[in-house]
């Protein structure tokens, strides 16, 4: 290795490790869809928004980037569901999209069978 092409590799080094670092937490949000919603909701989207959307962990902590609790019926009430198909296709701060890993049919079956529920169950 000449010593120029080693000054070049540190920045490069540390630019596809970074590149790396960014795939894998955007692998982590959005896996492959295979049909199963509420195994999609638990393996793509409860991270942030918690396993019953509260955006809270098991033990009742607030979760860092939760953004919206669904249990919350009355704030829940309020936004429609073109509302939120918009978010989950298309993102929302930090809100990944899904477009391209859900279609707008998966999406509505999303709102109408997790995140319509997670209100009325409380
Ligand atoms: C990296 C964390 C993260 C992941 C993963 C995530 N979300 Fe979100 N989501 C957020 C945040 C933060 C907001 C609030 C965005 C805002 O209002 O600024 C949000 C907002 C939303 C909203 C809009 C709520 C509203 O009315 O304000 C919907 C709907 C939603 N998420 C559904 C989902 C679904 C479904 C998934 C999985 C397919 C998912 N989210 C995955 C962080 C996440």
């Amino acid at each position: 290795m000449t010593p120029s092409f080693r000054f070049l590799s540190r920045p490069i080094l540390a630019a596809l490790l970074l590149a790396g670092a960014a795939l894998a937490a955007q692998d982590k949000d959005k896996p492959k869809f295979d049909g199963d919603i509420q195994k999609y909701w638990t393996d793509a989207c409860s991270r942030c928004h918690g396993a019953n959307g509260s955006g809270r962990d098991a033990s009742g902590r607030q979760l860092p980037d939760a953004g919206f609790d669904f249990t919350d019926s009355r704030k829940a009430n309020k936004k429609k569901d073109a509302e939120w198909l918009k978010s989950i296709l298309d993102g929302k701060d930090k809100m990944p999209a899904y477009k391209g890993l859900l279609t707008e049919a998966d999406a509505s079956r999303m709102i109408t069978e997790i995140l319509r529920k997670f209100a009325a169950r409380r």
